[in-house]
């Protein structure tokens, strides 16, 4: 799937009550600066669900497919995390606010 960063960092505005990208910081969730190739539930400062460090733990680490999964539905991926948010039902936007998501990660 073609990826649109640009298209992503509008998408990005419905996490941004919870989350930054673009800087190191926790907020209301981890921040996803890195978040790429990074293992669930693993930021350093932020108090996760026990289900989200079990995820990580598990060895689910964030990559396209786990983020796509993730994005989708979160609370059917990871069952009890504490991320407020009903996912996104776009695949279009979810690959384009994991290409904004990139430009944050090594
Ligand atoms: C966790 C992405 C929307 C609150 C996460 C994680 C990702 C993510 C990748 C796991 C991070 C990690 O393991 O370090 C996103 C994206 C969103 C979004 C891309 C928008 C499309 C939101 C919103 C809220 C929120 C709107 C608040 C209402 C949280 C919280 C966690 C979390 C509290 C920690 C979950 C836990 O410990 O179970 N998010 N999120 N997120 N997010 Fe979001």
């Amino acid at each position: 799937q073609a990826q649109d960063a640009a298209a992503g960092e509008k998408v990005f505005t419905k996490c941004k009550v919870c989350h930054i990208a673009d800087q190191d910081q926790n907020k209301v969730g981890p921040s996803l600066h890195g978040v790429i190739g990074r293992t669930a539930g693993t930021h350093p400062g932020f108090t996760y669900s026990t289900a989200m460090i079990e995820a990580g733990k598990s060895g689910i680490k964030w990559d396209e497919a786990t983020l796509t999964k993730y994005l989708h539905d979160p609370k059917a991926m990871v069952k009890g995390t504490k991320m407020a948010f009903p996912g996104l039902k776009n695949d279009q936007d979810i690959a384009n606010v994991i290409a904004y998501l990139k430009q944050f990660s090594k």
